[in-house]
């Protein structure tokens, strides 16, 4: 079996809901279940033998020792982090303890029980680590893609815990040998995506009447991926990355914020108008600057192409369509994560 960690998350439970439609192995999935992790996205697999869920924290030495001493994986793969960049702005305590020494603790426990093994399992093993292209920092106006040599320099409370855990899985490779792959990917959109970041906020915003905030001029850019694309793009690692390298994920897929909000309207005014007969686009507002704002990320997926042959499956026109739709037609999950500490969170941060 493979052991996933933050399998209840965006981006985690995306990967389990696609790895158990893709094959028979079973996955263990260790969740801390924060405020991000979510077993409703994992509903679809209640009753199923192949997912096997432990509520616990990747920074429990203990619980980690006795889940890989009895569960036994081939690998371990690591989404677990606090992922949001404005939540690590209002307070970075939670990022340095998860992203930081809660990857210590796991690649020290993984370490321990990859060292006991068999030769040939020994041999087999891998540790993914899912990490950002936040890590390098913000790119120049015209200046070309992130490559895996690309230097780190990470803006953000977020991006430098994150690229912190990148340097420790680096060293645990180099000094300890622990058979390691990285991956960094741009923003991903999709089901399942918390209404806390961009895409998800905004269609949530527009369907219930509420501003739509962009932050500063708008005129920032990422390089959208489709979150499916993503989870393809790391089992093809898994299987067949070399051991020890990085590989940079994108969608070739650069926006502007303002371009990726204002598509978001026009796709809900087709296929959701509002009933006053106005345009969402009439909901857009622009908020103070989020501080240390990286301009620009864009990402070189070159290398993951040519040794591995991986290409994102979705353009940002196909997949922004589906994820519209997707949020249209689960609406009581929406629901379900906008109670109580959501709303919080809102008012903390946008205020009224
Ligand atoms: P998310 O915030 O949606 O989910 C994180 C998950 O980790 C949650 O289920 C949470 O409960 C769990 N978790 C948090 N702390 C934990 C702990 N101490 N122990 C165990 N579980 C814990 O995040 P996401 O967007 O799905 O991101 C997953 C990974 O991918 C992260 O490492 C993130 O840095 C990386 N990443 C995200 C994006 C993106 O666009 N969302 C892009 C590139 C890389
Ligand atoms: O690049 C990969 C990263 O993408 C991941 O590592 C992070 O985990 C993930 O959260 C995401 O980070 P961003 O900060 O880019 O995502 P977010 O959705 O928060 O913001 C996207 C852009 O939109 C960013 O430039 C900030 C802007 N923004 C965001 C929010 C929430 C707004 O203008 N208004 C908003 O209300």
């Amino acid at each position: 079996m493979i052991l996933t960690t933050g399998g209840a998350g965006f981006i985690g439970s995306n990967f389990v809901l696609d790895w158990c439609a893709a094959s028979d192995e079973p996955v263990l999935n260790l969740d801390k279940l924060t405020y991000a992790g979510n077993l409703g996205n994992l509903a679809s697999l209640r009753g199923d033998p192949r997912h096997v869920f432990v509520q616990g924290d990747i920074g429990d030495a203990a619980l980690l020792g006795r889940l890989l001493a009895e569960h036994r994986p081939r690998a371990v793969l690591n989404f677990a982090a606090e992922s949001h960049v404005d939540r690590s702005i209002h307070g970075a305590e939670d990022f340095i303890q998860t992203n930081i020494v809660g990857t210590f603790h796991l690649l020290e426990s993984v370490r321990a029980y990859w060292s006991g093994l068999p030769a040939a399992e020994k041999a087999a093993f891998r540790f993914l680590h899912v990490s950002t292209d936040e890590v390098y920092g913000s790119l120049d106006e015209g200046a070309p893609p992130f490559g895996e040599t690309h230097r780190y320099a990470p803006n953000s409370p977020y991006s430098a815990s994150k690229a912190a855990s990148d340097h420790l899985v680096r060293a645990w490779h180099h000094t300890h040998g622990l058979p390691v792959l990285t991956t960094n990917c741009s923003n991903n959109y999709g089901p399942y995506h918390f209404p806390e970041k961009l895409i998800p906020l905004c269609i949530h915003n527009a369907l219930a009447g509420k501003p739509l905030p962009i932050y500063g001029d708008g005129q920032q850019r990422r390089d959208w991926l489709y979150v499916r694309d993503h989870c393809a793009a790391i089992r093809r690692v898994l299987e067949a990355g070399r051991v020890g390298e990085v590989y940079n994920i994108g969608g070739g897929s650069e926006m502007t914020n303002l371009e990726v909000v204002t598509r978001l309207c026009d796709i809900l005014d087709a296929l959701r108008p509002r009933a006053d007969g106005k345009v969402y686009r009439e909901q857009i507002r622009f908020v103070a600057d989020r501080p240390g704002h990286d301009r620009r990320y864009a990402i070189d997926a070159g290398k993951l192409e040519r040794e591995l042959g991986w290409k994102p499956a979705e353009t940002f026109e196909s997949a922004i369509r589906k994820t519209v739709h997707w949020y249209l037609d689960n609406q009581e999950w929406v629901k379900n994560v906008t109670s109580g500490a959501y709303r919080d969170w809102i008012g903390k941060h946008y205020g009224d």
